[in-house]
């Protein structure tokens, strides 16, 4: 049986405990889209990163291996933690902080960031939690830190998660939440996507 990912933590640990790498939303390798990313200077260290809902850390291990040294991955699952731990040691990374906590939980996360990377996991919360998730970024960015959200699943459907996004939707909740768009990209190239995300992710970088 699939679990219904939309309820609380406790869900995602159970759906955490039943995943095997490489299943549902699992992908076994970074993000060809945030690989653009750096290798064309959109994205250079030295940062102060934050990687929510990193599930099992190809993200976090990628920018580590490319000399960004100051990651924070922050996931509710406790799973999804040691998952990214045992991935990162896997491939010999160990500065990495892996957070367990619920982001919009103040007390877990009080420090200020250059970077908040979303890569699935604003489509992850409930509708209703999704109001919070850009006056929380805005709070974790320093004075003119960057969203990087790779948008998704950019496209009409019922219930989730993942739960359905739209641009205009977007753009009215980050600029209410003082963040504004430099640049957006409605669907990324294929190359940019692995394919249970082809057709369905965009790109789109605010600045506070
Ligand atoms: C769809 S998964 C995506 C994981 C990873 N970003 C990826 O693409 O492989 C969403 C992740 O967000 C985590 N998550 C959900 N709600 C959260 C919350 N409130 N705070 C922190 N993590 C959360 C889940 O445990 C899960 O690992």
């Amino acid at each position: 049986m699939v679990a219904d990912l939309s309820g609380s933590g406790e869900r995602w640990e159970e759906v955490w405990q039943n995943l095997k790498p490489g299943e549902r939303f699992d992908r076994l390798s970074v993000a060809p889209a945030l690989v653009d990313l750096v290798e064309t200077g959109v994205l250079n260290p030295p940062m102060k990163v934050l990687l929510p809902g990193v599930g099992r850390g190809y993200e976090a291990v990628y920018l580590a291996k490319n000399g960004f040294d100051d990651i924070v991955g922050i996931d509710i699952s406790p799973t999804a933690l040691k998952e990214a731990q045992k991935y990162s040691e896997e491939n010999g990374i160990t500065g990495i902080k892996y957070v367990q906590g619920d982001f919009f939980d103040p007390q877990v996360l009080t420090e200020e960031y250059d970077v908040v990377i979303d890569f699935i996991f604003k489509c992850a919360l409930l509708p209703e939690l999704q109001t919070q998730w850009a006056p929380r970024i805005s709070e974790l960015l320093k004075p003119r830190g960057r969203l990087i959200y790779f948008m998704f699943p950019l496209q009409e459907k019922e219930g989730g998660p993942p739960f359905a996004q739209n641009i205009p939707d977007i753009l009215e909740a980050t600029s209410s939440a003082g963040l504004k768009p430099e640049n957006i990209i409605d669907a990324l190239p294929p190359e940019l996507a692995h394919d249970i995300h082809q057709g369905r992710l965009g790109l789109g970088i605010f600045r506070k």
